[in-house]
């Protein structure tokens, strides 16, 4: 029996947060190391244009998200990791999805529609600096996912209505050209923190209240340093429930240390003085890490020269397979 393939992308637009960090980048790395599946994992940065329209800002997003998978220990032997806009094979299928994927469809995307609502509310027109980048990105997802036939997509809540569009888009093409697509199943896994930000709403871009990944040791320190919490004197006992930084802290500790500082909190313990244990922790974990990260970052071509062995393995896999759509479609030699 051939192996499961599993496939993820991460949009290059940011720097890395703790919140990423957790919720996905730490799951996604364990898994690389599986022997029984095949995984893929990518930077896309087509998407990324969608969002951005700053040239330096995509290529130093992505700089900085490949370091991060290879500081962090991304198994490459096993996994194929690569960046989308090497694979010609992605846009050639994102147009052959294209044509048989309903407008309709894309109407209905949460991500457009919350934009034409955002436009009606303002009073302006209805598709008001609204570009078919945006309104296509779910066909584009697609042809990232079918290019591989992934079974398993391990991706975010708000992702799941794209695996969805992809089913019903694989489908069609399967309709009426043949079978060639696997139809594939969105990974959520409930058991992965949400992480919260510094104001105790998820940690997220959106909300300014992220704790980047890799800020130096002292301003990681600060950055913990200033997670909201109440006015609670040392020595009063303090909720766990509802606490960012008991969450935060939860996120990167195990079991026992959990119910350690589950107890130091109904003690009273300082805020200052449980924000340091916080601050201890994650530096525990991530330190050597930084350091890697640190000398990637300074040696881009080093990075390159993964990215560019990942496409070539990617492109084994997608170049038979376009070969085959095009033959499907009516796209080939007027002679065999
Ligand atoms: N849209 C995804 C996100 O914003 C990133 C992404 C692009 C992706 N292509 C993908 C995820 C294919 C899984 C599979 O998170």
């Amino acid at each position: 029996m051939s192996k499961r393939t599993v496939l993820t992308g991460i949009t290059t637009t940011g720097r890395p947060h703790l919140g990423n960090y957790v919720g996905a980048i730490k799951p996604a790395i364990d898994a690389s190391h599986r022997h029984d599946v095949q995984s893929f994992y990518f930077l896309a940065d087509y998407h990324a244009l969608i969002k951005c329209r700053d040239p330096q800002t995509v290529q130093q997003s992505t700089l900085e998200i490949a370091a991060t998978w290879l500081a962090l220990g991304l198994d490459t032997d096993e996994a194929i990791f690569y960046r989308q806009s090497d694979i010609p094979e992605i846009s050639e299928l994102t147009w052959l999805l294209t044509c048989v994927t309903a407008k309709g469809l894309m109407n209905r995307s949460h991500a457009y529609k919350a934009a034409v609502q955002d436009n009606a509310e303002a009073g302006e027109d209805p598709d008001s600096a609204i570009d078919m980048g945006l309104f296509s990105y779910p066909i584009l997802m697609a042809a990232d996912i079918l290019m591989f036939n992934a079974n398993d997509v391990p991706v975010g809540r708000d992702q799941e209505q794209h695996l969805e569009m992809t089913r019903v888009i694989a489908q069609r093409f399967n309709h009426f050209f043949g079978e060639h697509f696997v139809l594939p199943e969105a990974v959520m896994d409930d058991e992965v923190a949400v992480l919260p930000g510094r104001d105790g709403r998820k940690m997220s871009k959106s909300y300014n209240n992220t704790i980047p990944l890799w800020l130096p040791e002292k301003q990681l320190r600060k950055a913990i340093m200033k997670i909201v919490t109440n006015s609670l004197e040392p020595g009063e006992p303090k909720q766990t429930e509802g606490s960012a930084l008991y969450a935060i802290y939860s996120a990167f500790a195990n079991a026992e240390q959990r119910a350690e500082m589950k107890q130091a909190f109904a003690d009273g313990i300082a805020w200052g003085a449980a924000k340091q244990q916080c601050f201890e922790l994650i530096n525990s974990e991530i330190a050597d890490a930084r350091l890697i990260y640190e000398d990637l970052v300074a040696d881009p071509a080093r990075i390159e020269s993964c990215l560019q062995q990942g496409a070539v393995r990617a492109r084994e896999v997608a170049g038979p397979l376009i070969r085959q759509l095009r033959e499907a479609v009516g796209i080939r030699p007027l002679v065999k």
